[in-house]
Formats: structure tokens, C-alpha cells, sequence
């Protein structure tokens, strides 16, 4: 089964430029063309598997970056175009308990963000000890934790913030990615 790209509508947003965005969701339909490619690829080297057997490992190995690829952005564009702010929620008062206040949360979340290399910075929940972890993903595969559904997915890689931002101002991005958050997608994230 073939993967569809998704179309993102999204409104004016603070610190992000249109640009940005139509640059980087270009990045993201390449994924989704390498994920349709990868598995048509390996359907067709699976009819000779011993002679393509080096061929398709690598294919194998390649599949997780580029189908995390995918998912990462649509989980990225979908939590895209909101106020920035989470009403008093499940989720606000979860993060409260956990990490004593909203504000340090942002805090963490902020800082594991600013750390070097290309990757993600995720918020996941661990829905078996009612846990949330903060997580740096290196590239698109290294560092997930398993099974751990994603409430919050920003992307640390330069191409998110290059035409607004020199990679300096990485913090300015990480402010404007905020200030745009849709708490209420994330929200239901923590619920489904
Ligand atoms: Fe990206």
C-alpha cells in the first residue's frame, strides 16, 4: 500500500515565514516519495533476494529514516497553527505535576532543544507509568523510545528554520515553533 502525502492548510504564522513553511513541506513530500520508492524497490529485489541480498539490507536499513522522516513532519505540520497557549487541561495539569510547573517543562523541552546535531526534540508520554520524557532524536530514527506515542514533535534539523534564521538564532526559532503550538492537537494526542 502506497503512502499519500498530506495536505497542511495552514494560517500566517508568528516567526515562520510562508516560505519556510512551502520550503519544508517540499522536504517532507520527499520523504513520503522515498518511502513509496523504498518499498516498491524492495518488492522488486524480494523476486531475487540472494543476488540483491546487500542491496536490500541497505534498503531495510534506509526505510526507518525515511518513513520516521515522514511521520515526524506530519506530526510536526499537524501541531502547527494554534495560539501557542494550553488551556487548563488534562495535559497542563499532567505536565504540572510532573515537572512542578508549566514553566519549567518549556524550560526542559526548550533546552533539550538547543542541543546540538540535527534531530528532533519530542515530548512523549509513557501511558504505562503515567510518565512524560523529553526526547532528542538524532536524524529521524536514533532515540525513539518504544511505543511511546508523540504529544509534541519539533523539528531541530536547520532546514525547519534556515530561511527565517541563521543557526544562531536557533533559540528565535524554538520561541516562534512554540508560539505556534496547537496545544489542543497535542491535547488529543495525550487522550487517543
Ligand atoms: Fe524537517
Amino acid at each position: 500500500m502506497q503512502y499519500t502525502e498530506q495536505a497542511f492548510t495552514l494560517p500566517e504564522l508568528k516567526g515562520l515565514s510562508a516560505k519556510q513553511i512551502d520550503v519544508h513541506l517540499k522536504l517532507y513530500a520527499g520523504y513520503v516519495k522515498n518511502v513509496n520508492a523504498i518499498m516498491a524497490k524492495i518488492e522488486e529485489y524480494k523476486a531475487d533476494s540472494e543476488k540483491n541480498a546487500l542491496a536490500l539490507s541497505e534498503l531495510k536499513r534506509r526505510f526507518g529514516f525515511e518513513f520516521n522522516g515522514m511521520r515526524l513532519h506530519e506530526l510536526y505540520f499537524e501541531g502547527l497553527g494554534g495560539t501557542g497557549s494550553l488551556g487548563d487541561g488534562e495535559l497542563r495539569k499532567a505536565l504540572e505535576k510532573q515537572y512542578g510547573s508549566f514553566e519549567k517543562f518549556i524550560a526542559e523541552f526548550r533546552s533539550v532543544g538547543m542541543m546540538r546535531g540535527i534531530g528532533w526534540t519530542l515530548l512523549t508520554h509513557d501511558a504505562k507509568n503515567n510518565t512524560f520524557h523529553t526526547v532528542w532524536v538524532s536524524d529521524h530514527e536514533v532515540g525513539h523510545l518504544v511505543s511511546l506515542p508523540v504529544i509534541i514533535a519539533m523539528d531541530m534539523w536547520e532546514h525547519a528554520f534556515m530561511v527565517d534564521y541563521i543557526p544562531a538564532q536557533k533559540n528565535e526559532y524554538v520561541e516562534a515553533f512554540l508560539s505556534n503550538l496547537n496545544w489542543e492537537t497535542c491535547e488529543k494526542r495525550l487522550r487517543s
